[in-house]
């Protein structure tokens, strides 16, 4: 029977597809790229050694920019106040792809190396089995005679040196990470003391802001129906999502911005410490909330605050993205971008992304004149004193009635 393993090329994965094998599985690999700094080559030469039938590579950027990352920017996506989801974000488009995978190479089974106790299980597998209810998941860290044998590292160690898996010489970090274009995830190891600070060289995707130059650097970002659709930057303009997601890191990066170390909540109900960077999705978040403020109807956006941010911000989180609550609240999403067009400059500056302006060629809710203190044009002075009239009838039998019982 054919397994399509979620393969890595770490020693996790390896181990795993080792074991799969011993099982008497045949075994397919799948690596998707989401833009993860990875040697592609190096990792199919390792399955191929191991033993696998073959390793297939999916360039899911694409993808993962335009269906995930862009819809969480058009709904300010954010979870517990902090975190914007890198890893969430990505795990539809992975697990999606390595089911199309599984039904091209003909698998019964799909298999993947995340722990029995964190998120990430939970979304490949819920996603998995709403793309093709009938699959089987072959979940090794949650099965008692693959846990139980390889209870640490050591025993990895061990088990790769007997079955002739090769161990990259490259030293393993003292903590787990998750890398694609939306940020670079750092958990586990010496982080899950909450109150020690993450050593200086652990980020990958931003610069230490102290570091960072005198210089600012100034870009400005169009969005369309709440979408980027281009940044200029160094008088270049770009319109190519990904490209445009890319420069984003980069300049982020020279400039430290999108850095943040949270105690978050899982799903499963254990508190777990994570540091994240995100420069990209830091940016484009800020930018376009900026430019809601100049476009979007104040009670629009007062709901879409309440009920759909934190709602899609949880669907995704939770690994509810292949649901009809995530279908029906990205509709409810789209409708609340109809008029969300202008473009936003912003700011990068040791650490900090801060705007500097923003304007809309085609959207009228915000008058110049209209806001203005030098002038009183179609606007009558002696009504407000009528809406506040009857907005205080409330307020004075409260105050009233405190009066009345000597309450201060
Ligand atoms: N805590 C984050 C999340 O649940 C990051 C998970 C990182 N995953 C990983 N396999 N290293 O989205
Ligand atoms: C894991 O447990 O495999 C990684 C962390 C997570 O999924 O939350």
């Amino acid at each position: 029977e054919r397994v399509c393993l979620a393969y890595s090329g770490g020693l996790d994965t390896s181990c795993i597809l080792a074991w799969l094998l011993e099982q008497g599985y045949d075994v397919v690999c799948f690596c998707a790229d989401v833009g993860q700094e990875e040697d592609f080559k190096a990792a199919e030469e390792k399955a191929l050694k191991i033993g696998a039938l073959k390793l297939v590579v999916e360039d899911l950027r694409r993808e993962f920019v335009d269906e995930l990352c862009f819809r969480a920017v058009q709904c300010n996506a954010i979870f517990e106040d902090r975190y914007l989801l890198g890893t969430s974000l990505a795990r539809p488009v992975i697990a999606r792809a390595q089911m199309r995978v599984a039904q091209q190479e003909g698998c019964v089974a799909v298999s993947h190396g995340c722990t029995g106790k964190g998120n990430d299980q939970v979304r490949f597998e819920l996603a998995f089995y709403a793309i093709q209810p009938s699959i089987r998941v072959i979940a090794p860290w949650r099965m008692p005679e693959f846990y139980n044998r390889f209870a640490g590292r050591n025993d990895l160690l061990d088990y790769a040196a007997k079955t002739g898996i090769p161990v990259t010489s490259t030293k393993s970090k003292p903590w787990s990470m998750d890398e694609n274009l939306a940020h670079c995830s750092y958990e586990a190891g010496i982080l899950e003391d909450a109150a020690t600070s993450p050593p200086d060289d652990m980020w990958k995707m931003t610069d230490d802001p102290r570091q960072a130059p005198d210089t600012p650097a100034d870009l400005t970002l169009k969005f369309e129906k709440g979408l980027p659709t281009s940044l200029a930057l160094d008088g270049k303009s770009i319109t190519n999502s990904v490209d445009l997601f890319t420069a984003l890191n980069k300049i982020g990066k020279i400039h430290g911005v999108g850095r943040i170390d949270i105690v978050e909540n899982r799903y499963i109900g254990l508190k777990s410490r994570g540091c994240y960077d995100s420069p990209s999705m830091t940016i484009l978040r800020l930018a376009h909330l900026d430019l809601e403020g100049l476009v979007m109807d104040r009670e629009v956006r007062q709901l879409r605050d309440q009920f759909v941010t934190p709602a899609y911000s949880r669907i995704l989180y939770n690994g509810l993205y292949f649901s009809p609550e995530r279908e029906f609240i990205e509709a409810s999403v789209l409708e609340s971008q109809k008029r969300v067009n202008g473009q936003v400059r912003v700011r990068l500056y040791k650490g900090m992304a801060s705007i500097l302006g923003r304007s809309s060629d085609t959207e009228k809710l915000y008058s110049m004149e209209e806001s203005s203190m030098d002038s009183l044009e179609d606007f009558k002075p002696e009504e407000t004193g009528g809406f506040i009239g009857i907005q205080s009838i409330r307020l004075k039998k409260y105050g009233l009635q405190k009066e009345e019982a000597g309450e201060k």
